[in-house]
């Protein structure tokens, strides 16, 4: 008689306890089931004591003790189903082929603008060029008129500019190239200059193979006294020898921007063909790789600098340009759609 009241109690206290039971955590959900459900847990435990009450007392308490059974497991079924079980996620882990090999995680790698300017940058960095920049968000006078370009210039036409505010005499522009960079440096010291300024610019045009409405440039200025054409074509000479390789062939053609004068076009002999003559050089075997010139002195005088003292050089490139050369990508928009099977096959560097 006594282990029936006993147990009958247990079974009163347990239900009490069971019905309260708010789970918050898959922890909670786990400590129940070691609590109620395992082999040596608390239901077991009153199915054992049930074992030994008269069979007039199993009557009346079997039916009690199934409910209270019951009551656990649906609790419990219940609860898991909201938290999930420590058990059930570690049993699951431990599925499979434990001798089999790991997965191996993929490692990523650089894009190849960014591996394309670095070594840029470190090229000029040798001959003492520091790193510059500047904002993309720019007004006019950065990014024209300190350059020199007359207020009706092309350049200003909404078709190229993405404008950001009109206001009276300085429009805020997204910036059209990175010679913006050159008016703020010169403008925020004293000569020597001697910098290199790697960007993203934007221009209005409509995307395609061979345009994009934003790409990136590098930007060089060296100014200083007695600075000469001469200097400035020394110095490309020597980037181009580092970049594509000894015996690449360089030739100047006269050109015009309104920030140089004289200005020129660099081309390097055709980086594929030799020289020879092939469908990327359009069979002349040259390719066009940047502009440059002497700074206008009116660019100088505009950033406060004595241009009867100081003369400069300055030139500017694509990087897509420069990488389309190295690694021949004839389409401009894969730089941009951040396709892996595009990017995976850039060397993979980890710093
Ligand atoms: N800013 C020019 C462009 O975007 C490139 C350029 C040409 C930069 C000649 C220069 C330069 O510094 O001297 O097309």
């Amino acid at each position: 008689m006594f282990v029936v009241i006993m147990l009958q109690d247990k079974i009163t206290q347990y239900t009490e306890e069971i019905k309260a039971f708010v789970p918050s955590s898959s922890a909670d959900v786990e400590n129940f089931r070691l609590k109620f459900l395992v082999s040596k847990g608390i239901v077991k435990n009153l199915f054992d004591e049930f074992k030994t009450v008269t069979p007039e007392e199993k009557r009346t308490l079997g039916k009690v003790l199934n409910e209270f059974k019951q009551l656990a497991e649906n609790t419990f079924k219940e609860a898991q189903e909201k938290f999930g079980s420590g058990e059930k996620q570690k049993s699951q882990q431990m599925e499979g082929d434990l001798t089999l090999p790991g997965n191996g995680f993929q490692l990523g790698s650089r894009h190849p603008i960014s591996l394309v300017r670095k070594e840029i940058v470190e090229i000029f960095k040798k001959l003492g060029f520091i790193v510059s920049e500047g904002p993309e968000i720019e007004d006019d006078w950065h990014n024209f008129s300190a350059l020199n370009f007359p207020p009706e210039h092309p350049a200003r036409d909404m078709q190229d500019t993405f404008f950001i505010k009109k206001q009276e005499g300085n429009d805020i522009t997204l910036r059209t190239h990175t010679s913006s960079v050159q008016v703020r440096l010169m403008e925020a010291g004293k000569p020597p200059f001697r910098a290199i300024m790697p960007g993203r610019v934007y221009r209005n045009e409509a995307i395609s193979a061979r345009a994009h409405c934003f790409f990136h440039q590098v930007e060089g200025l060296y100014v200083d006294e007695n600075v000469s054409f001469a200097d400035l074509k020394q110095t490309l000479y020597h980037f181009v020898q580092e970049m594509y390789g000894e015996g690449t062939k360089v030739r100047f053609r006269p050109s015009y921007f309104p920030f140089t004068e004289p200005s020129a076009e660099m081309d390097i002999s055709c980086t594929i063909c030799k020289g020879a003559g092939c469908n990327l050089c359009k069979y002349s075997g040259w390719v066009e790789i940047l502009g440059c010139g002497m700074v206008d002195p009116n660019v100088l005088e505009n950033c406060g600098i004595d241009s009867k003292k100081y003369s400069g050089f300055a030139f500017g490139m694509g990087i897509e340009r420069i990488t389309n050369l190295k690694y021949v990508i004839k389409d401009l928009r894969l730089f941009s759609e951040n396709d892996t099977r595009f990017l995976s096959q850039f060397e993979t560097e980890l710093i």
